[in-house]
């Protein structure tokens, strides 16, 4: 069966490390799967009279759309402070609107973490944040295994392509897992 996966990297930035990861795993998927890159850049401020007033708006609709019908969603985190960075927890924050629609768009959906940093502790606090809010939206989080990318700056050369060769064996191996845990889930 063909498998199709959404993943969203959690930063804006134009040499973003967390989205080389992605994209070096979209390059690396297990057979008959598809990684599709979705993008935070044009989500609004999350705010409840605008909601009220307008309803949520067409790109955050979209990303609703794109979650609600993969087979699967692969979160590439950033590290802010020990925690998750706000531009993607809004963005997450936006998709749960209306709650109604948090089990069609959320329950029960595999999802997997990953993350990159310069720093030496790859991203581990900022996964751990994550832990209540994906409990709160009720996914289906892959706990087995995890990808943590710790002095990423050395990873990727600089067309921003993956070239360490531990971290490929790695990347691929987390692939193979969670796409296992997504076949196993449907
Ligand atoms: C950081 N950074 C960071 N790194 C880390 O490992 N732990 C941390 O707690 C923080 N805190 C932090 C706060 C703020 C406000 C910024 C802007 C940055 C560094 C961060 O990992 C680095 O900027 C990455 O390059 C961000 O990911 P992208 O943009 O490369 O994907």
């Amino acid at each position: 069966m063909a498998i199709t996966i959404v993943g969203v990297s959690g930063s804006l930035r134009r040499e973003s490390l967390n989205t080389r990861l992605l994209k070096a795993a979209r390059e690396r998927m297990p057979e008959n799967t598809e990684l599709i890159l979705e993008s935070i850049a044009d989500i609004p401020l999350y705010n409840f009279d605008d909601e009220a007033e307008s309803g949520v708006p067409p790109r955050v609709a979209e990303l609703k759309a794109a979650f609600a019908s993969a087979d699967g969603v692969l979160i590439c985190s950033p590290e802010y402070n020990n925690a998750m960075p706000g531009v993607l927890k809004n963005a997450i924050d936006w998709m749960s609107r209306p709650a109604a629609d948090i089990p069609a768009v959320f329950g029960g959906r595999p999802l997997g973490l990953l993350g990159a940093t310069p720093g030496g502790y790859g991203t581990v606090l900022a996964q751990n944040a994550w832990l209540p809010v994906m409990r709160a939206l009720g996914v289906s989080l892959w706990n087995g295994g995890r990808l943590m990318a710790p002095r990423a700056g050395g990873l990727f050369d600089q067309q921003g392509r993956l070239t360490d060769e531990a971290m490929d064996s790695r990347l691929r191996n987390f692939l193979n897992g969670f796409v296992d845990f997504v076949r196993e889930s449907h």
